[in-house]
Protein backbone atom coordinates (compact mmCIF):
# COMPACT_ATOMS: atom_id res chain seq x y z
CA UNK A 1 0.00 0.00 0.00
CA UNK A 2 1.22 3.31 -1.21
CA UNK A 3 1.10 6.57 1.33
CA UNK A 4 1.53 10.09 0.41
CA UNK A 5 2.04 12.75 2.67
CA UNK A 6 2.36 16.79 1.61
CA UNK A 7 5.59 17.82 2.11
CA UNK A 8 6.02 21.70 2.57
CA UNK A 9 9.46 21.30 1.63
CA UNK A 10 9.14 19.55 -1.80
CA UNK A 11 7.53 17.79 -3.88
CA UNK A 12 5.07 15.19 -1.80
CA UNK A 13 6.03 12.04 -0.58
CA UNK A 14 5.19 8.77 -0.69
CA UNK A 15 5.78 6.00 0.92
CA UNK A 16 5.37 2.18 0.27
CA UNK A 17 4.06 0.08 3.35
CA UNK A 18 6.09 -2.85 2.15
CA UNK A 19 9.17 -1.07 3.20
CA UNK A 20 8.20 -1.28 5.90
CA UNK A 21 7.51 -4.95 6.25
CA UNK A 22 11.05 -5.18 5.50
CA UNK A 23 12.52 -2.92 8.27
CA UNK A 24 10.28 -4.89 10.57
CA UNK A 25 12.23 -7.91 9.67
CA UNK A 26 15.29 -6.12 10.42
CA UNK A 27 14.37 -5.77 13.54
CA UNK A 28 15.55 -8.32 16.61
CA UNK A 29 12.68 -10.66 17.11
CA UNK A 30 12.12 -9.97 20.38
CA UNK A 31 11.23 -6.14 20.14
CA UNK A 32 7.89 -6.34 22.45
CA UNK A 33 5.99 -4.06 20.27
CA UNK A 34 6.09 -6.16 17.41
CA UNK A 35 3.32 -8.32 17.97
CA UNK A 36 0.76 -5.84 18.28
CA UNK A 37 2.18 -3.89 15.05
CA UNK A 38 1.68 -7.17 13.11
CA UNK A 39 -1.68 -7.49 14.35
CA UNK A 40 -3.04 -4.08 13.89
CA UNK A 41 -1.86 -3.08 10.27
CA UNK A 42 -3.62 0.57 10.68
CA UNK A 43 -1.48 0.92 13.43
CA UNK A 44 1.83 0.96 11.49
CA UNK A 45 0.06 3.38 9.07
CA UNK A 46 0.02 5.91 12.35
CA UNK A 47 3.19 5.34 13.80
CA UNK A 48 4.95 6.40 10.13
CA UNK A 49 2.54 9.29 9.97
CA UNK A 50 3.37 10.03 13.36
CA UNK A 51 7.31 9.76 12.14
CA UNK A 52 6.46 12.23 9.48
CA UNK A 53 4.72 14.97 11.92
CA UNK A 54 7.69 14.44 14.08
CA UNK A 55 10.58 14.94 11.08
CA UNK A 56 8.36 18.16 9.35
CA UNK A 57 6.85 20.04 11.92
CA UNK A 58 9.12 19.19 15.40
CA UNK A 59 12.09 18.73 13.49
CA UNK A 60 14.02 18.59 16.95
CA UNK A 61 17.78 19.32 16.02
CA UNK A 62 20.10 17.54 16.53
CA UNK A 63 19.90 15.03 15.44
CA UNK A 64 17.74 16.14 12.41
CA UNK A 65 19.50 18.68 9.86
CA UNK A 66 18.06 21.82 9.79
CA UNK A 67 15.53 22.29 7.25
CA UNK A 68 16.16 25.79 5.22
CA UNK A 69 12.67 26.87 5.73
CA UNK A 70 13.19 30.35 5.55
CA UNK A 71 15.65 29.94 2.62
CA UNK A 72 13.25 27.82 0.36
CA UNK A 73 10.27 30.18 1.77
CA UNK A 74 12.35 33.09 -0.05
CA UNK A 75 13.00 31.48 -3.30
CA UNK A 76 9.33 30.70 -3.61
CA UNK A 77 8.76 34.16 -2.91
CA UNK A 78 11.39 35.77 -5.41
CA UNK A 79 9.04 38.89 -6.93
CA UNK A 80 10.24 37.39 -10.67
CA UNK A 81 7.96 34.63 -9.69
CA UNK A 82 4.77 36.42 -7.86
CA UNK A 83 4.27 38.75 -10.92
CA UNK A 84 6.62 41.60 -10.31
CA UNK A 85 7.95 40.80 -13.50
CA UNK A 86 10.08 43.01 -16.45
CA UNK A 87 11.16 42.02 -19.64
CA UNK A 88 12.05 38.24 -20.33
CA UNK A 89 10.46 36.77 -16.98
CA UNK A 90 6.88 35.52 -15.95
CA UNK A 91 4.81 32.76 -17.87
CA UNK A 92 6.61 34.07 -21.08
CA UNK A 93 9.95 34.33 -19.81
CA UNK A 94 13.39 33.63 -21.29
CA UNK A 95 14.81 30.65 -19.85
CA UNK A 96 17.73 28.45 -19.73
CA UNK A 97 18.56 25.20 -17.60
CA UNK A 98 21.70 23.18 -17.55
CA UNK A 99 21.09 19.41 -17.10
CA UNK A 100 24.58 17.89 -15.69
CA UNK A 101 23.88 14.52 -15.83
CA UNK A 102 25.11 12.49 -13.06
CA UNK A 103 28.36 10.54 -13.00
CA UNK A 104 28.54 10.32 -16.97
CA UNK A 105 30.77 7.33 -17.78
CA UNK A 106 33.95 5.90 -15.82
CA UNK A 107 36.79 8.32 -16.74
CA UNK A 108 33.99 11.25 -15.20
CA UNK A 109 33.27 9.65 -12.77
CA UNK A 110 37.19 8.66 -11.66
CA UNK A 111 38.32 12.14 -11.75
CA UNK A 112 35.37 13.34 -9.83
CA UNK A 113 36.09 10.74 -7.41
CA UNK A 114 39.91 11.76 -7.09
CA UNK A 115 38.99 15.53 -6.53
CA UNK A 116 36.16 14.21 -3.97
CA UNK A 117 36.50 16.98 -1.25
CA UNK A 118 34.39 19.25 0.52
CA UNK A 119 31.08 19.97 -0.77
CA UNK A 120 31.18 22.44 -3.66
CA UNK A 121 32.49 19.33 -5.06
CA UNK A 122 30.33 16.50 -3.93
CA UNK A 123 28.14 18.36 -6.12
CA UNK A 124 29.71 17.62 -9.04
CA UNK A 125 30.04 21.04 -9.29
CA UNK A 126 32.31 23.54 -8.18
CA UNK A 127 31.25 27.17 -6.93
CA UNK A 128 32.50 28.44 -10.50
CA UNK A 129 30.56 25.86 -12.37
CA UNK A 130 27.49 27.16 -11.16
CA UNK A 131 28.61 30.66 -11.53
CA UNK A 132 29.96 30.40 -15.17
CA UNK A 133 26.41 29.03 -16.12
CA UNK A 134 25.05 32.12 -14.75
CA UNK A 135 27.30 34.01 -16.37
CA UNK A 136 26.30 32.00 -19.70
CA UNK A 137 22.41 33.01 -19.04
CA UNK A 138 23.12 36.66 -18.32
CA UNK A 139 25.16 37.26 -21.68
CA UNK A 140 22.27 34.75 -23.52
CA UNK A 141 19.86 37.19 -22.03
CA UNK A 142 17.63 34.26 -20.43
CA UNK A 143 16.97 33.74 -16.70
CA UNK A 144 19.21 31.06 -14.85
CA UNK A 145 16.63 28.22 -13.57
CA UNK A 146 18.77 27.13 -10.72
CA UNK A 147 18.66 23.52 -8.95
CA UNK A 148 19.27 23.21 -4.81
CA UNK A 149 22.51 21.42 -3.88
CA UNK A 150 21.66 17.91 -3.63
CA UNK A 151 23.82 16.01 -1.45
CA UNK A 152 21.40 12.76 -1.19
CA UNK A 153 19.15 11.43 -3.80
CA UNK A 154 16.69 10.87 -2.14
CA UNK A 155 12.70 12.23 -1.33
CA UNK A 156 13.16 12.49 2.59
CA UNK A 157 14.45 15.58 3.46
CA UNK A 158 17.59 13.48 4.60
CA UNK A 159 19.22 10.15 3.81
CA UNK A 160 18.04 8.14 6.98
CA UNK A 161 20.85 5.46 6.53
CA UNK A 162 23.91 7.88 6.51
CA UNK A 163 24.93 9.12 10.04
CA UNK A 164 25.06 11.67 10.92
CA UNK A 165 22.06 13.01 9.66
CA UNK A 166 22.50 16.12 6.97
CA UNK A 167 20.30 17.43 4.53
CA UNK A 168 19.42 15.69 1.43
CA UNK A 169 18.83 19.50 -0.24
CA UNK A 170 19.84 22.28 0.66
CA UNK A 171 18.75 25.32 -1.47
CA UNK A 172 21.22 27.27 -3.15
CA UNK A 173 20.30 30.43 -1.82
CA UNK A 174 21.69 29.15 1.82
CA UNK A 175 25.17 29.53 0.07
CA UNK A 176 25.26 32.08 -1.91
CA UNK A 177 22.71 35.31 -2.41
CA UNK A 178 24.19 35.76 -6.70
CA UNK A 179 21.16 33.43 -7.08
CA UNK A 180 18.25 35.44 -5.39
CA UNK A 181 19.81 39.08 -5.36
CA UNK A 182 18.27 40.39 -8.45
CA UNK A 183 21.42 41.71 -10.03
CA UNK A 184 20.24 40.84 -13.81
CA UNK A 185 17.98 43.57 -13.85
CA UNK A 186 20.58 46.50 -13.69
CA UNK A 187 22.20 44.50 -16.61
CA UNK A 188 19.07 44.28 -18.86
CA UNK A 189 18.75 40.62 -18.01
CA UNK A 190 16.02 38.53 -16.46
CA UNK A 191 16.39 37.14 -13.02
CA UNK A 192 17.24 34.01 -12.21
CA UNK A 193 14.64 31.28 -10.44
CA UNK A 194 14.54 28.14 -9.02
CA UNK A 195 14.76 25.48 -11.10
CA UNK A 196 10.93 24.72 -9.76
CA UNK A 197 8.96 27.41 -11.08
CA UNK A 198 11.01 26.62 -14.57
CA UNK A 199 9.56 23.20 -14.33
CA UNK A 200 6.06 25.02 -13.68
CA UNK A 201 6.38 27.26 -16.81
CA UNK A 202 8.61 24.81 -18.99
CA UNK A 203 6.70 21.57 -19.66
CA UNK A 204 8.63 19.50 -21.86
CA UNK A 205 7.14 20.12 -24.97
CA UNK A 206 8.25 23.76 -24.75
CA UNK A 207 11.61 23.28 -24.57
CA UNK A 208 14.24 23.28 -26.96
CA UNK A 209 16.81 20.65 -26.29
CA UNK A 210 20.41 20.53 -26.72
CA UNK A 211 22.83 18.08 -25.99
CA UNK A 212 26.74 18.56 -25.67
CA UNK A 213 28.69 16.32 -27.24
CA UNK A 214 31.45 14.14 -25.77
CA UNK A 215 32.85 10.82 -25.71
CA UNK A 216 29.71 9.38 -23.71
CA UNK A 217 27.03 11.05 -25.98
CA UNK A 218 28.34 11.40 -29.31
CA UNK A 219 25.10 11.38 -30.90
CA UNK A 220 24.80 15.07 -29.11
CA UNK A 221 24.20 18.04 -31.66
CA UNK A 222 26.08 20.77 -29.77
CA UNK A 223 30.16 20.14 -30.36
CA UNK A 224 31.66 22.49 -27.99
CA UNK A 225 35.07 24.80 -29.27
CA UNK A 226 38.18 24.13 -27.30
CA UNK A 227 39.14 27.39 -26.59
CA UNK A 228 37.26 28.98 -23.18
CA UNK A 229 36.51 32.64 -24.76
CA UNK A 230 35.16 30.86 -28.35
CA UNK A 231 33.03 28.59 -26.47
CA UNK A 232 31.32 31.36 -24.53
CA UNK A 233 31.01 33.15 -27.26
CA UNK A 234 29.42 30.04 -29.13
CA UNK A 235 26.97 29.58 -25.95
CA UNK A 236 25.62 32.96 -25.97
CA UNK A 237 24.95 32.78 -29.29
CA UNK A 238 22.66 29.99 -28.76
CA UNK A 239 20.65 31.41 -25.89
CA UNK A 240 20.53 35.07 -27.63
CA UNK A 241 19.73 34.29 -30.67
CA UNK A 242 16.81 31.42 -29.84
CA UNK A 243 13.44 32.31 -30.21
CA UNK A 244 12.21 29.75 -27.67
CA UNK A 245 10.92 30.48 -24.12
CA UNK A 246 12.56 27.58 -22.18
CA UNK A 247 16.11 26.52 -23.74
CA UNK A 248 17.83 23.27 -22.05
CA UNK A 249 21.52 22.28 -22.31
CA UNK A 250 22.43 18.80 -21.37
CA UNK A 251 25.47 18.52 -20.20
CA UNK A 252 28.51 20.20 -19.01
CA UNK A 253 29.65 23.16 -20.89
CA UNK A 254 32.64 23.41 -18.43
CA UNK A 255 33.66 20.21 -17.58
CA UNK A 256 36.76 18.74 -15.73
CA UNK A 257 39.12 18.27 -18.44
CA UNK A 258 38.49 21.92 -19.15
CA UNK A 259 39.70 23.13 -16.08
CA UNK A 260 42.72 21.01 -15.80
CA UNK A 261 43.57 22.47 -19.14
CA UNK A 262 44.81 26.32 -19.70
CA UNK A 263 41.88 26.74 -21.89
CA UNK A 264 40.14 27.62 -18.18
CA UNK A 265 42.60 30.50 -18.55
CA UNK A 266 41.05 31.95 -21.58
CA UNK A 267 38.10 32.47 -19.83
CA UNK A 268 39.44 33.97 -16.99
CA UNK A 269 39.44 38.06 -17.65
CA UNK A 270 35.88 38.04 -18.60
CA UNK A 271 34.42 36.07 -16.23
CA UNK A 272 36.31 37.84 -13.52
CA UNK A 273 34.64 41.06 -14.51
CA UNK A 274 31.44 39.54 -15.55
CA UNK A 275 28.09 40.76 -13.70
CA UNK A 276 27.86 37.70 -12.31
CA UNK A 277 31.41 37.33 -10.45
CA UNK A 278 31.15 41.42 -10.00
CA UNK A 279 27.92 40.75 -7.67
CA UNK A 280 28.82 37.74 -5.90
CA UNK A 281 28.48 37.32 -2.18
CA UNK A 282 27.50 34.48 -0.23
CA UNK A 283 24.20 34.19 1.09
CA UNK A 284 22.55 36.45 3.91
CA UNK A 285 22.65 32.98 6.29
CA UNK A 286 26.39 32.66 6.12
CA UNK A 287 27.36 36.11 6.52
CA UNK A 288 25.01 36.05 9.73
CA UNK A 289 27.01 33.56 11.27
CA UNK A 290 30.10 35.25 10.35
CA UNK A 291 28.40 38.78 11.69
CA UNK A 292 27.73 36.89 14.83
CA UNK A 293 31.77 35.29 15.28
CA UNK A 294 32.76 39.11 14.50
CA UNK A 295 33.83 40.00 17.76
CA UNK A 296 36.66 37.50 18.29
CA UNK A 297 37.46 37.12 14.73
CA UNK A 298 37.86 40.85 14.12
CA UNK A 299 36.38 42.83 16.85
CA UNK A 300 37.08 46.58 14.58
CA UNK A 301 35.44 45.66 11.59
CA UNK A 302 31.59 46.32 10.44
CA UNK A 303 29.09 43.62 10.12
CA UNK A 304 27.53 42.50 6.83
CA UNK A 305 24.84 44.49 5.26
CA UNK A 306 22.55 41.56 5.32
CA UNK A 307 19.52 43.24 3.87
CA UNK A 308 21.35 44.86 1.13
CA UNK A 309 23.53 42.03 0.60
CA UNK A 310 20.20 39.98 0.02
CA UNK A 311 18.80 42.44 -2.84
CA UNK A 312 20.66 44.18 -5.24
CA UNK A 313 19.35 47.85 -6.04
CA UNK A 314 22.13 48.64 -8.84
CA UNK A 315 24.89 48.34 -10.54
CA UNK A 316 27.14 49.21 -7.28
CA UNK A 317 28.73 46.37 -5.52
CA UNK A 318 29.25 45.77 -1.80
CA UNK A 319 32.92 46.49 -0.85
CA UNK A 320 34.22 44.71 1.93
CA UNK A 321 37.64 45.31 3.87
CA UNK A 322 40.73 43.25 4.15
CA UNK A 323 41.35 41.83 7.35
CA UNK A 324 45.03 42.42 7.65
CA UNK A 325 45.54 40.50 10.63
CA UNK A 326 44.16 37.24 9.70
CA UNK A 327 46.69 34.51 7.87
CA UNK A 328 44.14 31.93 6.19
CA UNK A 329 46.03 28.50 5.73
CA UNK A 330 44.06 25.45 3.78
CA UNK A 331 44.99 22.15 4.90
CA UNK A 332 43.45 19.17 3.13
CA UNK A 333 43.92 16.01 4.99
CA UNK A 334 42.89 12.10 5.29
CA UNK A 335 43.28 9.22 3.11
CA UNK A 336 40.74 9.90 0.17
CA UNK A 337 43.14 13.06 0.10
CA UNK A 338 46.38 10.95 -0.19
CA UNK A 339 45.19 9.17 -3.02
CA UNK A 340 44.34 12.23 -4.36
CA UNK A 341 47.95 13.49 -4.26
CA UNK A 342 49.56 10.45 -5.28
CA UNK A 343 47.50 10.50 -8.51
CA UNK A 344 48.17 13.59 -9.14
CA UNK A 345 51.58 13.26 -8.62
CA UNK A 346 52.26 9.71 -10.74
CA UNK A 347 50.80 11.72 -14.02
CA UNK A 348 51.90 15.22 -13.04
CA UNK A 349 49.09 16.76 -13.23
CA UNK A 350 48.71 20.76 -13.25
CA UNK A 351 47.56 22.58 -10.57
CA UNK A 352 43.35 22.72 -11.01
CA UNK A 353 41.66 25.84 -12.72
CA UNK A 354 42.56 29.06 -11.31
CA UNK A 355 45.30 28.10 -9.07
CA UNK A 356 47.17 28.33 -12.48
CA UNK A 357 46.62 31.73 -12.47
CA UNK A 358 50.89 33.09 -13.92
CA UNK A 359 51.02 36.01 -10.93
CA UNK A 360 50.42 33.58 -8.28
CA UNK A 361 53.44 32.82 -6.45
CA UNK A 362 54.22 28.70 -5.46
CA UNK A 363 52.70 27.48 -8.95
CA UNK A 364 55.54 27.89 -11.82
CA UNK A 365 57.12 24.45 -10.80
CA UNK A 366 54.25 22.35 -11.23
CA UNK A 367 53.68 20.43 -13.48
CA UNK A 368 57.63 20.32 -13.16
CA UNK A 369 59.79 19.59 -16.28
CA UNK A 370 59.85 16.04 -17.69
CA UNK A 371 63.23 15.25 -17.20
CA UNK A 372 62.39 15.30 -13.16
CA UNK A 373 63.13 11.74 -11.52
CA UNK A 374 59.98 10.14 -10.53
CA UNK A 375 61.04 10.01 -6.48
CA UNK A 376 61.26 13.63 -6.78
CA UNK A 377 58.32 14.61 -8.34
CA UNK A 378 56.57 12.36 -6.07
CA UNK A 379 58.26 13.88 -3.31
CA UNK A 380 57.23 18.06 -4.54
CA UNK A 381 53.91 16.72 -4.63
CA UNK A 382 53.30 15.77 -1.62
CA UNK A 383 55.20 18.97 -0.33
CA UNK A 384 52.16 21.26 -2.38
CA UNK A 385 49.53 18.76 -1.36
CA UNK A 386 50.37 16.94 2.03
CA UNK A 387 52.78 19.52 3.81
CA UNK A 388 53.99 18.35 7.04
CA UNK A 389 53.87 20.15 10.30
CA UNK A 390 56.92 21.70 10.68
CA UNK A 391 56.45 22.81 6.92
CA UNK A 392 53.31 24.64 7.97
CA UNK A 393 54.44 26.26 10.87
CA UNK A 394 57.55 27.33 9.08
CA UNK A 395 55.45 28.88 6.35
CA UNK A 396 53.36 31.04 8.92
CA UNK A 397 56.25 31.91 10.61
CA UNK A 398 58.07 33.36 7.21
CA UNK A 399 54.41 35.12 6.25
CA UNK A 400 54.19 37.12 9.56
CA UNK A 401 58.14 38.16 9.24
CA UNK A 402 57.33 39.01 5.95
CA UNK A 403 53.79 41.02 7.11
CA UNK A 404 54.33 41.95 10.40
CA UNK A 405 50.62 43.07 10.56
CA UNK A 406 49.35 39.48 10.57
CA UNK A 407 48.14 38.41 14.00
CA UNK A 408 45.49 35.42 14.02
CA UNK A 409 45.30 32.08 11.74
CA UNK A 410 42.38 30.99 10.27
CA UNK A 411 42.83 27.55 9.44
CA UNK A 412 40.47 25.58 6.64
CA UNK A 413 40.02 21.93 7.07
CA UNK A 414 37.87 19.42 5.68
CA UNK A 415 38.88 17.25 8.96
CA UNK A 416 35.18 16.81 10.83
CA UNK A 417 35.09 14.55 14.22
CA UNK A 418 36.90 11.74 12.87
CA UNK A 419 40.19 13.47 12.75
CA UNK A 420 42.37 10.60 13.66
CA UNK A 421 44.56 11.42 16.43
CA UNK A 422 43.54 15.13 16.32
CA UNK A 423 45.93 16.30 14.06
CA UNK A 424 44.19 19.44 13.11
CA UNK A 425 44.73 20.15 17.16
CA UNK A 426 47.92 19.15 17.06
CA UNK A 427 48.93 21.98 14.40
CA UNK A 428 46.52 24.52 16.24
CA UNK A 429 48.48 23.71 19.56
CA UNK A 430 51.83 24.59 17.83
CA UNK A 431 50.56 27.27 15.74
CA UNK A 432 49.25 28.49 18.98
CA UNK A 433 52.66 27.96 21.05
CA UNK A 434 54.50 30.20 18.53
CA UNK A 435 52.87 32.92 20.20
CA UNK A 436 49.74 33.68 17.75
CA UNK A 437 46.72 35.72 19.44
CA UNK A 438 44.19 33.20 17.66
CA UNK A 439 44.41 29.94 15.80
CA UNK A 440 40.83 29.58 14.70
CA UNK A 441 39.36 26.46 13.66
CA UNK A 442 36.22 27.09 11.70
CA UNK A 443 33.72 24.44 13.38
CA UNK A 444 35.19 24.70 16.65
CA UNK A 445 35.08 28.64 16.99
CA UNK A 446 32.68 30.12 14.01
CA UNK A 447 30.07 27.66 12.91
CA UNK A 448 29.87 25.04 16.18
CA UNK A 449 25.90 25.43 16.09
CA UNK A 450 24.44 22.43 14.82
CA UNK A 451 22.11 24.19 12.32
CA UNK A 452 25.29 26.28 10.63
CA UNK A 453 27.49 23.47 10.33
CA UNK A 454 26.43 22.55 6.97
CA UNK A 455 27.17 25.80 5.31
CA UNK A 456 30.90 25.94 7.15
CA UNK A 457 32.35 25.33 3.45
CA UNK A 458 31.25 28.95 2.59
CA UNK A 459 32.03 30.31 5.97
CA UNK A 460 35.45 29.38 5.16
CA UNK A 461 35.90 30.79 1.73
CA UNK A 462 34.55 34.27 2.65
CA UNK A 463 36.96 34.45 5.73
CA UNK A 464 39.97 33.48 3.17
CA UNK A 465 38.55 35.72 0.59
CA UNK A 466 39.12 38.36 3.11
CA UNK A 467 42.31 37.53 5.00
CA UNK A 468 45.28 39.42 4.35
CA UNK A 469 47.90 35.98 3.57
CA UNK A 470 45.68 33.23 1.76
CA UNK A 471 47.64 29.81 1.48
CA UNK A 472 45.70 27.52 -0.10
CA UNK A 473 46.51 23.93 -1.54
CA UNK A 474 46.97 23.87 -5.38
CA UNK A 475 44.70 20.76 -6.03
CA UNK A 476 41.84 22.10 -3.95
CA UNK A 477 38.97 23.48 -5.81
CA UNK A 478 38.11 24.91 -2.46
CA UNK A 479 41.17 26.91 -3.33
CA UNK A 480 40.48 27.84 -6.81
CA UNK A 481 37.32 29.14 -5.44
CA UNK A 482 39.06 31.56 -3.34
CA UNK A 483 41.74 32.39 -5.57
CA UNK A 484 39.65 33.89 -7.97
CA UNK A 485 37.41 35.80 -5.53
CA UNK A 486 40.49 37.08 -4.23
CA UNK A 487 42.06 37.98 -7.92
CA UNK A 488 38.35 39.51 -8.47
CA UNK A 489 39.12 41.73 -5.21
CA UNK A 490 42.39 43.11 -6.55
CA UNK A 491 44.47 41.35 -4.13
CA UNK A 492 47.85 41.85 -4.64
CA UNK A 493 48.84 38.53 -6.05
CA UNK A 494 51.78 37.93 -3.45
CA UNK A 495 49.50 37.79 -0.84
CA UNK A 496 47.77 34.99 -2.25
CA UNK A 497 49.93 31.74 -2.19
CA UNK A 498 50.28 27.70 -2.42
CA UNK A 499 52.33 24.92 -0.23
C1 LIG B 1 28.88 12.83 -7.76
O1 LIG B 1 29.79 11.91 -8.27
C2 LIG B 1 30.06 10.81 -7.44
C3 LIG B 1 31.08 9.93 -8.10
O2 LIG B 1 32.10 10.64 -8.62
C4 LIG B 1 28.80 10.02 -7.18
O3 LIG B 1 29.06 8.96 -6.32
C5 LIG B 1 27.77 10.93 -6.58
O4 LIG B 1 26.55 10.25 -6.44
C6 LIG B 1 27.55 12.14 -7.45
N1 LIG B 1 26.68 13.05 -6.75
C7 LIG B 1 25.61 13.55 -7.33
C8 LIG B 1 24.81 14.46 -6.48
O5 LIG B 1 25.31 13.31 -8.47
C1 LIG C 1 17.25 41.39 -23.51
O1 LIG C 1 16.09 41.27 -24.30
C2 LIG C 1 15.16 42.31 -24.14
C3 LIG C 1 14.00 42.04 -25.07
O2 LIG C 1 13.56 40.75 -24.99
C4 LIG C 1 15.76 43.66 -24.44
O3 LIG C 1 14.83 44.68 -24.15
C5 LIG C 1 17.00 43.84 -23.59
O4 LIG C 1 17.63 45.04 -23.95
C6 LIG C 1 17.95 42.69 -23.79
N1 LIG C 1 19.08 42.85 -22.89
C7 LIG C 1 20.34 42.86 -23.28
C8 LIG C 1 21.36 43.01 -22.25
O5 LIG C 1 20.62 42.76 -24.46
Amino acid sequence: MRVTFPNPLGPPITVDTAYLSNLKERLPRNASILPSLQRRPHFRILLVIIGFIIIFTIHPRPPFPPNYSIEWRQEATLPQIKGDISVGEGKNGRYVKFDVPRGTGFNHQVSRKLDAESQWVSTNSTLYDDRLQHHLAVLGNRSLAFEPYVEDDTYLPFAISRWPWRSARIPLSAYISTVISGFEKFYRSPRAVPAQYYRNVCPSYKEQLHTIVNDNRPQGDLELVADGQSRIHQIQVLLAGSEENCVRIIGEPFDDEFFDSKASLDLYETFVKSPVMKHFTFSPTVLSIINRALPILSPESQPYDIEAISQATSQDVHKTTVWKHILAMHLRRGKDWEQVCEEKGRRAAPFVSFNKLPLLPGNENVPPPSTMVEATRMGLYKAKCLPETLDIIARARRMRKNHPLLKSIYLLTDLGENDEGGWINEIKMWLQSEGWDNVFLGKNDLYNRHQDKELGVAVDMEIARRAGVFVGNGFSTTTSNIVLLRSRDGIHPDLTQFW
